[in-house]
């Protein structure tokens, strides 16, 4: 059945664990988050970007939601635009039945240049204005996403910004956190606090100067009921690293946000956990390893198959890591 990111947060909330947001684009994503979510129990968000939605199409993907939810009829599905860029991305998410939006006013329209504050309050406050009056959620992000490491700030396209960008600017303001929800009235906040996107995060394991959890615990203390959303939280494991460099891969050394910290986050109000690239080492490695076992197999089912278990595998890990296990 579908619900609401908020109705999700909230339980988690009331119960004490976060929810792994999963990225979709195709079929076999989103039947390996479901088998996932169906063998523990646990609630499902899925959420797709503006490039998933172009990529898979707006109304295939609407109805592959539509199709997943029937098949598990008893599991909580919460469908969400994950990065909107603008009103129009979020309202034509609303359209296609999306539960939830995010307005990631933290950069302007071309999702490439970091934003004022108000401009940021401004779009966020008015797409939650229009996401309330259809009964749908909206997650807001305050602080621009990026390695605390690099002090390169992170567009949406990957590549970091030119010029690197100031320490305080790749951390959410606790403060500033108190007013923009206020000013805005989001359901989740998603923030800023040392990670970036995809495989590259960190050089080394990460420790408390370049992973600032104790933003988190900064933010939570003053936003007690304000749910709070962790970007950039792929661990990147050191096992999917290997499968795909033994398979002719070429990953550089690399390390992600370890799962030992963002279950600190939840411990400090962090509800949902968005994972994308550790599901697409998953896939990757698993469909290497199949054709270089197989080079005469040119069925696309006999590597999609194990693709798929990699990321159910994957996703029943982490629901049981964040304590998702029997919430459904
Ligand atoms: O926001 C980042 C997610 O991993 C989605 O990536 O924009 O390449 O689909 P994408
Ligand atoms: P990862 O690249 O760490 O999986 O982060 C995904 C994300 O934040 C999607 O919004
Ligand atoms: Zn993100």
């Amino acid at each position: 059945a579908r619900i609401t990111l908020r109705q999700l947060l909230d339980h988690a909330a009331e119960n004490d664990y976060g929810l792994p947001a999963y990225n979709i684009n195709n079929m076999e994503q989103g039947l390996a988050i479901m088998e996932a979510a169906h063998e523990v129990n646990a609630p499902v968000i899925i959420q797709a970007s503006r490039g998933a939605r172009n990529y898979a199409n707006d109304v295939v993907l609407a109805k592959l939601i539509d199709a997943l939810a029937e098949l598990y009829p008893d599991i909580p599905v919460c469908m969400h635009q994950d990065h909107g860029n603008g009103p129009a991305t979020c309202a034509t998410a609303i359209q296609y039945g999306f539960t939830s939006v995010m307005m990631d006013g933290s950069l302007e329209e071309d999702a490439k240049t970091p934003a004022s504050y108000e401009y940021n309050v401004e779009v966020t406050r008015r797409v939650t204005e229009m996401a309330h009056a259809c009964g749908v959620s909206v997650e807001g992000e305050l602080g621009v996403l990026g390695s605390l490491e690099t002090g390169m700030g992170e567009a949406e396209d990957g590549h970091g910004f030119e010029g690197k960008l100031d320490h305080s600017q790749l951390l959410t303001d606790p403060d500033q956190a108190v007013d923009f929800v206020a000013a805005t009235k989001v359901d989740a906040l998603a923030i800023a606090m040392g990670t970036s996107h995809g495989a590259y995060k960190f050089s080394k394991k990460p420790d408390g100067d370049i992973l600032a959890m104790n933003v988190i615990e900064d933010i939570h203390r003053r936003l007690p009921n304000t749910h709070l959303v962790m970007h950039g939280s792929s661990s990147v494991p050191q096992d999917l690293q290997d499968i795909i460099n033994q398979y002719g891969g070429e990953m550089p050394q690399t390390w992600g946000v370890p799962v030992e910290e963002i279950q600190r986050g939840i411990k400090h109000g962090v509800r949902k956990v968005n994972i994308d690239t550790d599901n697409r080492m998953a896939i990757t490695g698993a469909i290497r390893k199949a054709l270089m076992e197989n080079p005469r197999e040119f069925d696309p089912r006999a590597y999609l198959k194990p693709a798929k278990a990699a990321m159910k595998k994957l996703c029943m890990e982490r629901y049981q890591q964040f304590g998702c296990e029997g919430q459904a």
